[in-house]
């Protein structure tokens, strides 16, 4: 089963399922010397972690990692970096009634097509759950980036139909929705309410932001930085779509309202009018902050009764009881994050061995 690593230098591979003894990630590629603990990770695993609010599951999952290699005397050797989360609180026994049902939404159907087995205690390897290992890793490349300035911050911009109008970036870590619009907690936190009390779930869109950025990151031609962004965000369960600062809206708009204008230099970077390209231009970073969102739909785990089939193709009545996100939005702001940290920074690394002037 290819397809879990990620990265080209700073290497990550997730490893792990749901309901299994522990999940963790190897990071190959990190560069030696920089400091390092286990309190580092712990707060980005912390902010992902479930049972936070009422409007997330309430899981009981502790998240404690321990990191296993790859450091000496709480400094990075620039050998592979080993991370363990173990699992705590998986009831596996919630499970037994899907293992030969598909939970329509879920990845049942389509990883008993493709393998003929597969985990179905908490989905197993689709599970929301293998992020941890993405988030632990994201930790350190948060480290790095922080060291340039750089700094990546995400926030909920919407859930249903309600958008946040204001954003006010000291807010987002002060409420359990991680939005952005204090005027608007009222009215997003009684959807959700309303919804999960129906028994249902609604969807949602995220914005990340970088701030710090320097001018190029990002190769011609498969390895554009926004078709790598895409590739790490559309990874994350649960997301539908993405796009890059004005994203859809250009559809419907004219070359000269969308064109960013520069205006001039200040040490050393370029100045625009404006940044509806989101900092990227030619699959290359131009040095403005870089903007990106992406919708992710409702939880599939609804507790309403739904039509499904059974692996021998005989209709079925379920009902997916347990401990579920009734919104995926709060708790995918740090996964985005993290995402976000490990591409910019696999980026800068690559750049390190982009030009003879680098590396003579
Ligand atoms: C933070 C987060 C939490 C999630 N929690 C749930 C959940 O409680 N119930 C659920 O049905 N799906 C949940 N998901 C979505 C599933 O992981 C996802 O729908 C599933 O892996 C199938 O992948 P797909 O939706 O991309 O096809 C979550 C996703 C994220 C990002």
């Amino acid at each position: 089963m290819p397809g879990n690593s990620f990265g080209n230098i700073f290497k990550i591979t997730t490893w792990g399922e749901s309901h299994g003894k522990a999940l963790g990630v190897v990071i190959d590629g990190c560069p030696a010397g920089l400091k390092i603990s286990e309190k580092d990770i712990q707060l980005e695993l912390d902010r992902r972690m479930p049972g936070q609010s009422k409007y997330t599951t309430q899981r009981k999952e502790t998240d404690k990692v321990e990191i296993l290699s790859g450091l000496f005397n709480g400094v990075t050797t620039g050998t592979p970096i080993s991370m363990l989360i173990p699992n705590v609180d998986a009831i596996s026994k919630s499970y037994e009634n899907f293992k030969d049902i598909y939970r329509p939404g879920h990845a049942d159907l389509s990883y008993d097509e493709k393998y003929g087995i597969r985990d179905y205690r908490g989905g197993g390897r689709s599970s929301n759950r293998e992020t941890v290992g993405r988030v632990a890793a994201g930790a350190i490349a948060k480290k790095l980036l922080k060291a340039m300035k750089i700094k990546t911050f995400g926030f909920v911009q919407q859930i249903g139909n309600i958008k946040c109008e204001k954003i006010n970036i000291n807010y987002i870590e002060k409420n359990s929705l991680r939005i952005a619009d204090k005027g608007k907690f009222d009215e997003m936190a009684n959807l959700i309410d309303s919804v999960r009390k129906s028994g249902d779930s609604i969807g949602g869109v995220i914005e990340v932001r970088s701030t710090g950025m320097p001018a190029g990151l990002g190769s011609p031609v498969f390895e554009k930085l926004d078709a790598r962004l895409s590739s790490a965000i559309m990874g994350i369960g649960g997301v539908r779509g993405f796009e890059i600062g004005l994203g859809f809206q250009v559809a419907s708009m004219k070359g000269s309202e969308v064109n960013d204008i520069m205006v001039g230099k200040s040490k050393g970077k370029v100045k625009f009018r404006t940044n509806n390209a989101g900092g990227i231009l030619g699959g290359i970073s131009n040095g403005n902050d870089l903007i990106l969102r992406f919708a992710l739909k409702p939880s599939s785990s609804i507790s309403q009764k739904q039509d499904s089939i059974d692996n021998k193709g005989k209709q079925k009545k379920l009902q997916v009881k347990g401990r579920h996100d009734p919104c995926l939005c709060p708790r995918a702001v740090p996964i985005a994050e993290a995402m976000v940290n490990l591409v910019l920074l696999d980026c800068i690394l690559e750049n390190n061995l982009s030009t003879v002037k680098k590396i003579t």
